[in-house]
C-alpha cells in the first residue's frame, strides 16, 4: 500500500487512561488507523477523530470518561464532521449505554476488537454509529502489523498475555478484558526483535496476570521465565521487566530467573491488596499473608536486591482497624520500595458490590495512615541507593543543560550530568543525591 503524504493525512488524537496495556494499545490503534489515512496529533482541536482509551478499574476512572466527553461538545461544534470514539475497558462494560447517555459518540470498540477500528471508522464516514465489544476469534495482535522500521523510544511496552481468570471481589478486568489468553512464543519473539531493530533496549512484557504466561512453543508450552530465557537471546535487548503479577503464579523457575538471568531486572510488582488473612480471604485472593510473606523470603533469597513494590486497597467491606492494621504490619515486614493504594470502589456486577461500605471518613483516615507508611519507606529505599552503582538507561534530556535522565535497574528515575549521552544509551552511575521523586547521579 503507498504512503499516504503527510498533508493529506487525517488527524488523530488519543486520550489514555489505565494501566500500561492501555499505553499499548493506544500504539496499537495508533498503527491501525495510520492504515486508514490518519496521522496522530497531540493537540484535539486539531482531530478529525478523537478517541478516548479508557479505564473501568475504580468509580472515579469511568467518571471522567463521560466529564471528558462533556468537554468535547464544543469541538464537535466547531467541527461537525470530527468523529469521537471511545475504546477500552469503559467500553466494554458500558457499550451502547456510552451513545445513549453521550450522543456525540459515534464508535464504541472494546479491548479486543480495535483490530477492526478502520471498518468501524469506514462506517462512520456514512454516519453510522459504530459499536463492537465482541471478543472475535481471529487474533487482533496479528491483524495489526506494525508499521515499517520507526524509530522508538528505548523503552517499550509488549503485551504477551490478556486477561484474568482469578475474579478477586472487587475487581472488573475478568469482565472487561477477558479469560486468560497468551500469545505464543515466537510471535512474541518476532514483535521483540522487531522493537530491538528499532531502537528498544528495554522491554517490559505486560499481562493482567503475565506470570500465568503459558505460550505456545514448538508443540508445547512455555512459562513466562522460559520466554523470558528466549528474550535473553536477542542482541540488543539489555534489559526485561515483567508487570503485573499475582503471588500464586510466582512458580520456581520464574523465581529463580530472577538469581541468573543478567537482563532480568531487580524489581518486581507483586499485589499483595491487603495483610488481613480475614480480608483475602473475603476478597478471593487466594493467598494469604503467611504465604505471601514466605514467597517474598524466597524471592529475595534469589536476588537480594530486588526492588519490590505492590498494590493496596483499604476499606474493602468488613475491613475492621484491625484488619487494617495487619495490612500496616504486613508493610513494615515486607518493605515496598514502590507502591500504588486505592480506597475501595465499588464496581456493579462484582460480587463485593452488595457488600456493606466501611465508613467513608474512616476509610479516607486509612488511605492517608497507610500512604503515609508507605512513602516514608519509599523515601528510605531511595535514600539508601546515594552511593551505590547503578546502569541508568537514558530515556531523554534533563531540564538542565547536558543533563540526561532515565531509570536505573530498579526503576528510579536518575539525573545524569552527561554532555555526550544520548538517549538509549546505559551508562554505569554512582548516586549522589536523592531528592522528593528522584536520584542524581555521577559518571563513574
Ligand atoms: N492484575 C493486577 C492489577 C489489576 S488492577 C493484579 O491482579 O494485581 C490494579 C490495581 O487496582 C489492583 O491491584 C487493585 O489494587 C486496584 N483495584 C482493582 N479494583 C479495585 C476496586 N474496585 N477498588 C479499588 N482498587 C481497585
Ligand atoms: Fe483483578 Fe484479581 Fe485478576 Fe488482578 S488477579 S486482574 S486484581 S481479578
Ligand atoms: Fe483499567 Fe482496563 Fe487496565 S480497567 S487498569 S484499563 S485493564
Amino acid at each position: 500500500m503507498a504512503e499516504t503524504p503527510s498533508a493529506d493525512k487525517k488527524k488523530l488524537f488519543i486520550k489514555t487512561y489505565g494501566c500500561q496495556m492501555n499505553v499499548y494499545d493506544s500504539e496499537r490503534m495508533a498503527e491501525a488507523m495510520d492504515g486508514a489515512g490518519y496521522e496522530t496529533t497531540d493537540t484535539p482541536g486539531d482531530a478529525d477523530m478523537i478517541l478516548l482509551n479508557t479505564c473501568h478499574i475504580r468509580e472515579k476512572a469511568a467518571e471522567k470518561v463521560y466529564s471528558e466527553l462533556g468537554r468535547m461538545k464544543a469541538l464537535k461544534v466547531d467541527k461537525p464532521d470530527l468523529k469521537i470514539g471511545v475504546a477500552g475497558c469503559v467500553a466494554q462494560a458500558e457499550g451502547a449505554e456510552i451513545m445513549r447517555r453521550q450522543p456525540i459518540v459515534d464508535l464504541v470498540v472494546g479491548p479486543q476488537a480495535y483490530h477492526r477500528l478502520p471498518e468501524m471508522e469506514a462506517k462512520t464516514q456514512e454516519g453510522v454509529k459504530a459499536l463492537d465489544t465482541d471478543f472475535p476469534e481471529e487474533d487482533k495482535f496479528e491483524k495489526l502489523k506494525r508499521r515499517p522500521k520507526a524509530k522508538r523510544a528505548p523503552s517499550a511496552f509488549l503485551t504477551v498475555q490478556e486477561g484474568c481468570d482469578k475474579f478477586c471481589a472487587f475487581c472488573v478486568v475478568p469482565y472487561t478484558r477477558g479469560a486468560e489468553v497468551s500469545r505464543p512464543v515466537d510471535r512474541v519473539i518476532t514483535e521483540a526483535q522487531d522493537l530491538v531493530e528499532r531502537g528498544v533496549r528495554e522491554i517490559t512484557l505486560l499481562g493482567q496476570n503475565v506470570n500465568a504466561y503459558h505460550g505456545t512453543h514448538s508443540g508445547g508450552d512455555m512459562t513466562l521465565a522460559g520466554l523470558i530465557w528466549e528474550l535473553d537471546k536477542i542482541d540488543g535487548l539489555e534489559r526485561i521487566r515483567f508487570t503485573t503479577s499475582h503471588p500464586n503464579d510466582m512458580m520456581d523457575d520464574l523465581i529463580e530467573a530472577h538469581g541468573t538471568c543478567s537482563k532480568l531486572m531487580p524489581y518486581l510488582h507483586l499485589p499483595v491488596q491487603s495483610g488481613s488473612n480475614k480480608i483475602l480471604k473475603r476478597m478471593n485472593r487466594s493467598h494469604d499473608r503467611e504465604s505471601y510473606i514466605k514467597l517474598i523470603e524466597r524471592i529475595r533469597a534469589a536476588r537480594p536486591d530486588l526492588m519490590l513494590s505492590g498494590d493496596f486497597i483499604v476499606g474493602f467491606p468488613e475491613e475492621t482497624e484491625q484488619d487494617f492494621q495487619d495490612t500496616l504490619d504486613l508493610i513494615k515486614e515486607v518493605t515496598y520500595g514502590q507502591a500504588y493504594s486505592f480506597k475501595y470502589s465499588t464496581r456493579p456486577g462484582t460480587p463485593a458490590a452488595e457488600r456493606p461500605l466501611v465508613d467513608e471518613a474512616e476509610a479516607n483516615d486509612r488511605l492517608q495512615r497507610l500512604q503515609a507508611l508507605l512513602s516514608t519507606q519509599q523515601k528510605e529505599i531511595q535514600d539508601c541507593m546515594v552511593g551505590r552503582e547503578v546502569n541508568v538507561l537514558y530515556e531523554k534530556a534533563g531540564r538542565l543543560d547536558g543533563q540526561m535522565v532515565g531509570k536505573s535497574d530498579y526503576l528510579h528515575a536518575v539525573y545524569v550530568a552527561d554532555p555526550k549521552g544520548q538517549i538509549g544509551d546505559i551508562k554505569r552511575v554512582r548516586i549522589v543525591e536523592s531528592s522528593t521523586n528522584s536520584l542524581g547521579g555521577v559518571l563513574v
